[in-house]
């Protein structure tokens, strides 16, 4: 387990994208294809330079050989035609050094009668040098050898082709020449070779770069159709997916066109999916105002007649009185759900609200004066800034999310309980908070409680209506129609709640 975590840390560490994966095998391919062409010519060329020098050494032999021949006593006649020999003594190195058309840097060793003679021409200044006794037995060392070999004697000579041979009159002499111009040659090809393929390695990474990022262009635009799609708030309300990867994109005969097209198909597919579940809705929408729309008039009609047969003067047992009373509460109570229910399906369907300035100072007071007629066992206290303060909305939706909140504050909680209303302006924004010292919502509601027909403790609720006790009007629609209303306004509604102190707090754009 500790093995593996660095490792798979590493390996999360710097992802390498496509476009630089692709570059550097470009460039690392061609670097290995330009060392095995460098490796392979500078060992072929060396190899022709040796057989080149071997062949020079050989007719330097051949030359040497002529020359400590001409010494010699058994080619005597021959020894007055050859310019240059004009050694008559003993054969050493010089005759040969000294010999006809000998290049230069030429090394020669002359074994005579238990004496060595040695010595090489200066390839630079042409004078004649000795050897030293450890060059000397560095050569002694391949004297037997009949083909050419190469013999490193160290300091300014460096690496020399030499050769052993026995003179017609059975001298033994070694012939060398200098290997330095091979080397030098082939050091130099290797380095042209090595910087054209630097540079042609340059030349190549820059155009395989803009290559390649050129070939990726189409998944750049691709991720930016994604991304604007994925920001798309496609879960709720009305939104058109119309955003495709660009047609020049989508050509299905190569790989990243076929990429565009695949993503173009499934934007097609959501988009009929988000369009059927648009209109599901809507129908839904529209059956839901429709409905309350229609039970309006006989919900008028039921609270008219029973009001009518109530006051009609005539007497009626007391059963059937309170019945009637009972007929008359519960059909205000229904046209209050139905006219809510109609409210949001009408905010649902996002209908234009009346905007225009109101005066938050004065709604509230009206709404503060109102709570406190319906709820003399509450405290009622306002709070309103000097100066009055307006905003931009539609005046009857704003009073009612206002009685909303102070309705909540009246039903859910107990007699005696301070409920303060306050106004204020921050950040450009109106400001309206409703707090109050009673219980606190319920924790069960935190998450819904803007949802509709959400209300704590329902059970308690219905049982008492069950018991034919007065209603409580409890529908769990009130916070939805407040976030509906507030939502409209582009404003916003947060609660802040505990047990002795729950606030509500409404944030409107200033007018
Ligand atoms: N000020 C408050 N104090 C305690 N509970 C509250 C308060 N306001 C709202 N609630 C809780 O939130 C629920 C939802 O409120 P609301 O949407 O207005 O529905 P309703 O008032 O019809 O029950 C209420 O049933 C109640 O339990
Ligand atoms: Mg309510």
């Amino acid at each position: 387990m500790q093995q593996r975590m660095p490792r798979r840390l590493s390996r999360h560490r710097s992802p390498w994208t496509l476009q630089r994966r692709l570059v550097l095998t470009v460039v690392g391919l061609l670097a290995l294809v330009s060392l095995t062409i460098g490796v392979v010519s500078v060992v072929i060329l060396r190899a022709s330079l040796l057989d080149r020098l071997d062949v020079q050494l050989a007719s330097a032999v051949d030359r040497s050989g002529v020359a400590l021949g001409g010494v010699g006593d058994n080619d005597g006649d021959r020894s007055g035609d050859l310019p240059g020999s004009r050694y008559f003594g003993t054969p050493t190195a010089d005759s040969i050094l000294s010999g006809p058309a000998q290049p230069p840097g030429l090394l020669a060793l002359v074994y005579d009668k238990a004496t060595i003679t040695t010595g090489y021409t200066d390839d630079r200044s042409g004078v004649i040098e000795a050897l030293t006794t450890q060059q000397v037995r560095l050569l002694a060392d391949h004297v037997n050898q009949l083909a050419p070999v190469t013999v490193d004697l160290g300091g300014e000579l460096g690496d020399y082709r030499v050769q052993v041979e026995t003179s017609r009159s059975g001298t033994l002499y070694l012939v060398g020449l200098p290997l330095t111009g091979v080397a030098a040659t082939a050091a130099q090809l290797a380095v042209i070779i090595g910087l054209v393929s630097l540079a042609g390695l340059v030349v190549v990474a820059v155009i395989a770069a803009w290559v390649v990022r050129l070939a990726l262009r189409p998944l750049q635009r691709m991720t930016a159709t994604a991304t604007r799609v994925a920001q798309l708030p496609l879960d709720r309300g009305e939104v058109s997916l119309d955003d495709r990867v660009p047609a020049g994109d989508t050509d299905p005969r190569t790989e990243v066109g076929r990429v565009g097209s695949a993503l173009n198909r499934m934007l097609d597919h959501v988009n009929r999916a988000l369009e059927a579940r648009q209109a599901s809705e809507r129908k839904v929408r529209q059956f839901v105002a429709d409905a309350s729309h229609e039970l309006r008039t006989p919900l008028a009609s039921i609270r008219g007649y029973s009001e009518l047969t109530r006051r009609s003067g005539q007497e009626l047992p007391p059963d059937a009185m309170h019945a009637l009373g009972r007929i008359e509460s519960e059909s205000v109570r229904m046209t209050g759900i139905v006219e809510d229910l109609l409210l949001l399906a009408r905010l649902d369907e996002g209908r234009e609200l009346d905007m225009q300035p109101v005066d938050l100072t004065m709604l509230l007071v009206d709404a503060v004066s109102d709570a406190h007629a319906a709820g003399r066992d509450h405290v009622w206290n306002l709070d309103l800034p000097d100066e009055p303060l307006k905003a931009i909305g539609d005046e009857p939706r704003l009073r009612q999310v206002i009685a909303n909140l102070l309705a909540n504050a009246r039903v859910h909680t107990n007699a005696g309980t301070t409920v303060l209303v306050a106004l204020d302006e921050h950040d450009e924004r109106a400001v309206i908070s409703v707090t109050d010292d009673g219980p606190g919502i319920p924790e069960e509601l935190s998450v819904t409680l803007f949802e509709r027909f959400a209300r704590g403790d329902s059970s308690r609720f219905r049982a008492a209506n069950a018991a034919g006790a007065p209603s409580t009007g409890s529908t769990g629609l009130g916070l939805a129609i407040v976030a509906a209303v507030v939502a409209a306004h582009h404003g916003e509604v947060t609660v802040d709640s505990r047990p002795g102190q729950t606030t509500f707090r409404v944030s409107l754009p200033m007018a």
